[in-house]
């Protein structure tokens, strides 16, 4: 398996880059830069994606995503840093090198789909391999397996246009699968999709990576996509990656006033898990079903409006990790909301030693 590391790295567009990189070290802002002439669109950036992990990269507009993950796989040089594969820095590496650890090792799924449209589903999943040179039987059998993989069965022979957005999108998918790499890198691949669509893909990505396991590097603009994907998300402004985090750290402890305000919108009903607010506890409460860790704190809020009782949490093993109580769920549900007085809390409390 492959894992990514990023290390202090930069990306100066304009006139004397390696001159601007030494500035922002010195502590130069983006005024500066930009007075300059230059664009800084990612600056110190440092992280590591470990193996079968989802990061996710998250900012809005211009803050630096694209050009971050471009880095990633090579398709720009950076003016500074490293970017290691496998422990190897690919920044010094020539254009053919770069092409085979491509293929080899990460493959990108695009936002517009990128799909050719004089080509089947099929030939459009083998591309990948196609341009690798692999034998036509083999191609075809890993492009079937990739489009069985993305609920395409059946659709091998169709054209892309006929075809709705989020199939696009699907045959995207499999031909980032069918290369078979470790790492998928992919750019905003659900923003152009509706939103039930978007979700449906979200699940099915969730869904297939349980099984596949890959490494994924996710970015968007969208922060409850990013807290439901990611495994971590990087939360990035003007260049700068200001929080590394899981959902539940980002949403918790913001590292500043711009993450803070940035996740106040978030519908926390959904990305705060049982996980977040479990209370170890080695036996369950009798007589009570268990959940297991990610179920959404709406379920719970759902539940425990029926029966607020302490419910067992388990891990995927069955296991018996702690209990979740409704005190707990309706603190997590609330923490925005100055309103809630410890009375309520108390009550809810009392309840819940029902
Ligand atoms: N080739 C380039 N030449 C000059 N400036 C560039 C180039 N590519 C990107 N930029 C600038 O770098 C900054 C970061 O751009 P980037 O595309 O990485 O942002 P992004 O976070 O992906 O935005 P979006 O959400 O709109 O895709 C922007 O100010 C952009 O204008
Ligand atoms: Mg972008």
């Amino acid at each position: 398996m492959t894992s990514v590391r990023v290390e202090r790295l930069y990306k100066i567009f304009g006139p004397q880059p390696t001159e601007l990189v030494r500035r922002l070290e010195a502590g130069a802002d983006q005024e500066e830069i930009k007075a300059a002439g230059a664009t800084a669109a990612v600056v110190d950036a440092s992280f590591e994606v470990g193996e079968g992990e989802t990061f996710v990269v998250m900012g809005l507009s211009g803050s630096g995503k694209s050009t971050l993950i471009r880095m990633l796989n090579g398709l720009l040089t950076p003016t500074s840093g490293q970017v290691l594969v496998d422990g190897e820095d690919i920044t010094g590496m020539s254009a053919p090198a770069l092409r085979a650890m491509r293929q080899q090792k990460m493959s990108m799924v695009f936002q517009h789909f990128a799909l050719f449209p004089h080509r089947t589903v099929l030939d459009n999943a083998g591309y990948g391999l196609q341009i690798r040179g692999t034998s036509k039987s083999e191609i075809n059998e890993q492009a079937r397996e990739a489009l069985s993989l993305v609920g395409l069965e059946g659709w091998e022979e169709r054209y892309p246009q006929q075809l709705s957005g989020g199939m696009r999108q699907r045959v995207g998918l499999a031909r980032a699968l069918a290369a078979q790499t470790d790492v998928l890198l992919m750019d905003e691949a659900f923003s152009a999709l509706d939103p039930l669509i978007k979700r449906e893909m979200q699940d099915q990505l969730l869904n297939l990576n349980a099984k596949l396991g890959k490494t994924i590097i996710f970015i968007t603009h969208d922060l409850n996509e990013a807290m439901r994907l990611g495994d971590r998300v990087a939360m990035m402004r003007a260049g700068r990656i200001v929080q590394v985090g899981t959902a539940e750290q980002i949403l918790n402890e913001p590292a500043d006033d711009y993450v803070a305000t940035f996740v106040k919108d978030v519908d926390r009903s959904r990305v705060l898990t049982a996980a977040s607010i479990v209370e170890p506890q080695a036996t369950a409460p009798p007589g009570e079903d268990p959940v297991p860790s990610d179920t959404p704190m709406a379920d719970l809020f759902t539940r425990m409006s029926a029966r607020a009782v302490p419910v067992p949490v388990v891990d995927e093993q069955q296991r018996v990790l702690g209990v979740v109580t409704p005190a707990a769920v309706f603190k997590a549900l609330c923490r925005e909301v100055p309103a809630v007085g410890d009375g309520e809390h108390a009550e809810i409390e009392e309840a819940s030693d029902v």
